[in-house]
């Protein structure tokens, strides 16, 4: 390592050591400067970690797993920046005894993860696979046991290869599939489960699966995104009465990428574009799902959409659902540009903006942006409840001695959280807040380059090392 960086990590600490007397006993000294606690978020507010399955799992032909459409795709040359796959990921299937012990030991008791769907149905549908059922049983079992409250999301993006060679989500049977699907999950766990989360962050992947083709299945174009659109709205709205009736007693939720999206100037031109990227980022899936229908208004080639939309569609794509995940990592800056088609607008990346603070995924540092969408999310009258699913941040970590010193994380954790806990104060039902991630993991398209972890993960030992802001988390929750 350079040496400049260690004099600077190695002042860093000192400094932090010389303010903080708890360091000496192993605290982290972030802590002493909050002008908040644990305390102010109240008795009943869930802490945890968010995971999914193809992120972590590995094991991806072990015990009569089918291959996902994100096996494929990773595996396709030139689809993953560092040319990496998931077929080992974490290992997490392998280790998620130790990993939980981790969890538990941050003080942290919510852990959110994903069914992989190809592992409990390897066709897609039909027969379901006893080897993949029972290794979910076991992590809840293994949840349970240290006291953590296992939250099941239904579907993080890894589908069936065999349901994307008859179309996937583009082939309006797609919903049939997902019910079967969400059908066998929920009656095999919901007894152990309370939880759950139908869907995460549909407007990521139908965007970036069908529309851009930047991640799996790597379709492009409004063609392939429109239908798709249309039957994920039909399986958000499905999911959810699927599970209410095999799990009386679930709290049911569904998660949205959100972001708030600012102008980058007052021209009326970058409004307008703003207002179709937050129709696109934030409005197309709630919308629906809140039984107020698509908004076509703001963004008209959603109109569309109709041509998909069969006779009783409409009143079928809405739900009760009794809370609504928010993952929020950064803002939009959107201006116009009239050579983009259709949406004739582009998000000004922050290294155009002079921002300062850039995570490694490029994305600006915003905390007041997770405030500004939690503060639109709970103004529609049908939300009743905000868990923050997903917040969190990749930096380049370094281990110097054995430690990872991410006090930029731990900064980025600290300044997000005063902003959900002043949504919270003005009288914002949250009930939760969950840090993406535990471990560093496969970051999609962008391989294992971006660290999320709060523990860090050595790829080539699967080794685990807490990194400091795991530990500043075991201080603030203990
Ligand atoms: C979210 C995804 C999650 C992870 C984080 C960084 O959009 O839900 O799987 O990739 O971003």
């Amino acid at each position: 390592m350079e040496r400049r960086k260690v004099l600077r990590l190695f002042l860093a600490s000192s400094v932090a050591a010389a303010i903080s007397p708890n360091l000496v006993f192993g605290k982290i000294p972030f802590q002493q400067h909050l002008d908040f606690s644990q305390l102010d978020f109240g008795p009943d507010f869930k802490w945890g970690v968010a995971t999914s399955a193809f992120q972590i799992e590995g094991a991806h032909d072990l015990d009569g797993k089918s291959a996902s459409i994100w096996d494929t795709f990773s595996h396709e040359k030139g689809n993953i920046k560092t040319g990496e796959n998931g077929d080992v990921a974490c290992d997490f299937y392998h280790s998620y005894e130790q990993d939980l012990d981790l969890l538990k030991s941050l003080n942290m008791t919510v852990f959110r993860f994903s069914i992989s769907w190809c592992r409990v149905l390897p066709n897609g549908t039909g027969e379901p696979n006893q080897k993949g059922i029972d290794f979910y049983h076991r992590v809840i079992d293994a949840c349970l046991e240290r006291g953590l409250e296992p939250w099941l999301t239904l579907y993080h993006w890894d589908l069936p290869q065999v349901l994307q060679d008859q179309g996937g989500w583009k082939n309006r049977d797609s919903l049939a599939w997902f019910s079967e699907y969400a059908e066998l999950v929920s009656k095999n766990f919901g007894d152990k489960v309370k939880n759950w989360m139908v869907f995460n962050e549909p407007s990521a992947f139908t965007a970036l699966g069908y529309l851009i083709g930047y991640h799996a299945p790597g379709l492009k174009g409004f063609k392939n995104f429109l239908p798709t659109v249309h039957h994920v709205c039909l399986a958000q709205a499905e999911g959810g009465r699927i599970i209410r009736k095999n799990v009386p007693t679930a709290q049911i939720g569904t998660t949205y990428s959100c972001a708030h999206v600012d102008y980058y100037t007052s021209e009326k031109h970058d409004k307008k574009s703003a207002e179709r990227w937050d129709v696109l980022l934030n409005r197309l899936f709630i919308e629906p799902a809140l039984g107020m229908g698509y908004p076509t208004a703001s963004f008209p080639i959603l109109k569309k959409l109709e041509a998909y939309i069969k006779p009783g569609d409409l009143e079928k794509l809405s739900f009760d659902f009794d809370f609504i995940g928010i993952q929020n990592y950064t803002r939009e800056v959107v201006k116009k540009m009239g050579l983009i088609p259709i949406m004739k607008g582009l998000e000004i990346k922050p290294e155009k903006r002079n921002v300062q603070e850039i995570t490694s995924m490029g994305w600006e540092v915003y905390p007041e942006g997770i405030y500004q969408i939690i503060k639109q999310f709970a103004a529609y009258p049908g939300v009743k409840k905000i868990i923050v699913t997903e917040n969190g941040c990749a930096f380049p970590d370094e281990v110097i001695t054995g430690k990872i010193h991410d006090l930029k994380r731990i900064d980025y954790y600290q300044r997000y959280l005063k902003q959900v806990l002043r949504a919270k104060q003005e009288g914002v039902n949250i009930g939760g807040y969950f840090c993406w991630t535990l471990l560093d993991n496969f970051e999609w398209s962008e391989g294992f380059y971006h660290r999320f972890g709060l523990v860090h993960v050595d790829f080539k030992t699967q080794k685990r090392l807490i990194k400091d802001s795991g530990y500043w988390f075991r201080d603030f929750l203990g």
